[in-house]
């Protein structure tokens, strides 16, 4: 059995998505860890609810990241997670966590990367007035949004509202992610 760590900073809809898939029998793995870095985000209501340990941490106690991701690692090895699956978490993750987990550290991202980096990319698409858009899974690396490629979906945005566009992306993740992590599971353990 893959032990996964799902990392959230916000609503927590992908990480609802992978405990649905591997509730519903489509995904072969357990979620032993949450881990949150903002105390009054949902997704940490969505864990408990789950019966999912939560790790809630608040950066502004620690005096630098590298020290926070020591504290992340411990409780990542305390459970033998073997994939770290970040959703919607709005840090950088340091060498501290990716040369514990070398190549075992993913992250989905709501634009075609390597457009649309950082924070709000589907309304920094939208506002481009791209004719594409999509979601983007990718292996983590120092860099934001950086990282390669795993797995990537587009539809075409012909006269969608911004609220349409913004709906298929998640509907899109809520899918993709799930299948990424799968897929993974079985190529690469
Ligand atoms: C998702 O759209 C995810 O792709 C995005 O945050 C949202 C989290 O939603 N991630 C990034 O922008 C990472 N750079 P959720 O909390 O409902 O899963």
């Amino acid at each position: 059995m893959i032990n996964l760590a799902v990392f959230a900073s916000g609503t927590g809809t992908n990480f609802d998505a992978i405990v649905k898939a591997i509730d519903d029998g489509k995904l072969d793995a357990k979620v032993v860890l949450m881990v949150c870095d903002k105390s009054n985000a949902k997704v940490i209501d969505k864990a408990l609810k789950a019966n999912i340990d939560t790790y809630v941490f608040d950066p502004k106690a620690f005096s630098s990241k590298m020290e926070y991701d020591n504290c992340i690692k411990l409780e990542c090895q305390k459970r033998n997670v073997d994939l770290i699956c970040l959703a919607g978490y709005m840090r950088i993750v340091s060498n501290v966590l990716l040369d514990a987990y070398p190549n075992r550290i993913i992250n989905i991202h709501p634009s075609l990367l390597p457009a649309f980096k950082g924070k709000d990319a589907i309304k920094q698409a939208y506002m481009y007035g791209v004719k594409v858009m999509g979601v983007s899974i990718h292996y983590v690396n120092e860099d934001l949004d950086g990282g390669s490629i795993i797995a990537q979906k587009a539809f075409e945005l012909n006269d969608m509202s911004f609220e349409q566009a913004e709906s298929r992306i998640h509907e899109i993740e809520h899918e993709l992610y799930p299948n990424t992590i799968k897929k993974i599971i079985e190529e690469d353990f």
